[in-house]
Parts: C-alpha cells; sequence; structure tokens
C-alpha cells in the first residue's frame, strides 16, 4: 500500500485564508487590527529564516507586524525591559520570543515574563498548566497544527493508540497532552526508551519529533497507521545539502496510511498556526467571539 501523502502546505493555506477573513471582518466590523511582536536575539540563520517568514505571513493576513532584532550580546534585563513594554502595547496582541536564546540569557525566565494572554506559543507556565489540566490555553503552535493535520485525516480521534517520539516541551509534551485531551491512549517515547521500534509499531497514530534524520523506518510502522514527521535535518546526501525529516519517507510511505512529507507537511502548519493564536488572543483580548473553527 502506498500512503496518502497529507498536504500540510495546502492545509495552511487554507488556514491562513480564514484567518485573513476573519481579520478583514475584525478591522471592518470594530476597527481593530491584531499585531504580533517578533523578537529575535542575535543572528542564527535557520532562525532568521523562520522570523522573516513569520513577518511575511503575518502582514498577508492582514494583521500587524513588529519585528525586534537584537543584538546577541542582549542582556537579559534589556529582554526583560522590552517585553516589559510589549506586554504593556494595547496594539501587541501576541508576543513570540524566538528560540534557542544565547546562552547568557535564561530561556524559562523570559518565557515567564510573558503575558500569559499574549503568550501565542503557548511555553509560558501558566498556559502549560491550562492544557495540562485541560482548561482553555494558549496552545503551542506545532502541536496545534499537528492536531489539526490528524483531526482533518480522521475525524474523531477518540480511542486511538498515540506514540509520540520526542518529549520537547515545545513538541513532544504539548502533543501528548492534546492527544489525550483528544481521548487517545498516549505514548511517549525518547532517545533513551527501550524497544522504540515495538512502541511505535502498536500505534494508529505517530507523532515523530526526535530530531534524528529518518530514524523511523517503514518496518517500524503498523500497516496503515498515520505518521506525522515534526523533524526538519539539513544533511547531506550525494554531495548534496538536502532536508530531512525524522522519518525514512520512501519507506514509511510504502506501509503507512497517510503521512507528513518534509518538507510541506507540518513546518508550514506552524506559522498558520502562530496567526490563529495571534487572532485568537486579540479576540480574547477584547471580548469578542473566537475563531472557533480555527482554535483546538
Ligand atoms: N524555535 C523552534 N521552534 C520554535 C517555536 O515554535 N517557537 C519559538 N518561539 N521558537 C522556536
Amino acid at each position: 500500500m502506498v500512503a496518502t501523502k497529507i498536504d500540510g502546505k495546502a492545509f495552511a493555506k487554507t488556514v491562513r485564508r480564514d484567518v485573513a477573513l476573519h481579520v478583514a471582518t475584525l478591522k471592518s466590523d470594530y476597527g481593530i487590527t491584531p499585531g504580533l511582536a517578533v523578537v529575535l536575539v542575535g543572528s542564527d540563520p535557520a532562525s532568521e529564516v523562520y522570523v522573516r517568514n513569520k513577518g511575511t505571513q503575518t502582514r498577508e493576513a492582514g494583521m500587524a507586524s513588529f519585528e525586534h532584532k537584537l543584538d546577541e550580546a542582549t542582556s537579559e534585563r534589556d529582554l526583560l525591559d522590552l517585553i516589559a513594554r510589549l506586554n504593556d502595547d494595547p496594539s501587541v496582541h501576541g508576543i513570540l520570543v524566538q528560540l534557542p536564546l544565547p546562552k547568557h540569557i535564561d530561556s524559562n525566565k523570559i518565557l515567564n515574563a510573558i503575558d500569559p494572554a499574549k503568550d501565542v506559543d503557548g511555553f509560558h507556565i501558566s498556559n502549560v498548566g491550562l492544557l495540562g489540566t485541560g482548561q482553555k490555553a494558549m496552545v503551542p503552535c506545532t502541536p496545534l497544527g499537528c492536531l489539526m493535520l490528524l483531526r482533518h485525516q480522521y475525524g474523531k480521534l477518540e480511542g486511538m493508540n498515540a506514540v509520540v517520539l520526542g518529549r520537547s516541551n515545545i513538541v513532544g509534551k504539548p502533543m501528548a497532552q492534546l492527544l489525550l485531551r483528544d481521548n487517545c491512549t498516549v505514548t511517549i517515547a525518547h532517545s533513551r526508551s527501550r524497544d522504540l521500534e515495538s512502541t511505535v509499531r502498536a500505534a494508529d497514530i505517530v507523532v515523530v519529533a526526535i530530531g534524528r534524520p529518518e530514524i523511523v523506518t517503514g518496518d517500524w510502522i503498523k500497516p496503515s497507521a498515520t505518521v506525522i514527521d515534526v523533524g526538519i535535518n539539513r544533511i547531506e546526501r550525494d554531495g548534496k545539502r538536502t532536508l530531512v525529516g525524522d522519518v525514512d519517507f520512501g519507506s514509511a510511505s510504502q506501509v503507512a496510511g497517510a503521512i507528513t512529507p518534509v518538507p510541506g507537511g507540518v513546518g508550514p502548519m506552524t506559522i498558520a498556526c502562530l496567526l490563529v493564536n495571534t487572532l485568537t488572543a486579540c479576540c480574547r483580548a477584547k471580548g469578542l467571539p473566537e475563531p472557533s473553527v480555527l482554535t483546538a
């Protein structure tokens, strides 16, 4: 069997169009423009590309984009001061501090300084706690994007066996919480787990975010399972630099029922969900109905 390729690029385009329509209504009916502030410290090339794409897509959705690019040597104090100003700025509804931060800055201190209501990454400890206890939270963008793709694939996820490979705060842990909230039976496995292969082989849904190029091969996959590949690894193959996921697409797509490609799978959903979260944060701040079709 050859798996259905889940087209995250097309799905993300639909989500961005829905966000743009909602933003246009906010502007015409209420005179409100949602605003997203993105903060980048230093000049990591991959982070610069992400931040540029976020700015472009924010503007394309009709929102205001505020970009703050700070020197690598910026002090923790100066960064905290900027966050305090953004927290107080009524034109800013969402704040994202691009990770990783330079080593001299305590990331947790920075993330927890963001107003939880503006925390469009969902990394603030209050949002983590709200999600973990089944309350209304800001949900991290990449897992939210994966959940949207899975719901689109299956409708209801109830009762399914889901395995999340990876236990990061950005993807693995919140992904597991979301799947649990959708009544899946959830296993979190990671690089130190014993017998990863048989754990994965029991899963109807596999979300892979372990950061190892093409570690999951077709013989690990239960026939007809849905495979969501969050990995983005730059490797050299046949003398050329190329982008691959954590899943070996060639062999896995011969066994799975559906699978996301890299690129063009989860990646585009992350920024689309950032726009959704910014719109949601804006609606909540203004006491307006939330874009329920889009939220988790
Ligand atoms: N770096 C890699 N992924 C992310 C993300 O989802 N949010 C932020 N802020 N930084 C990241």
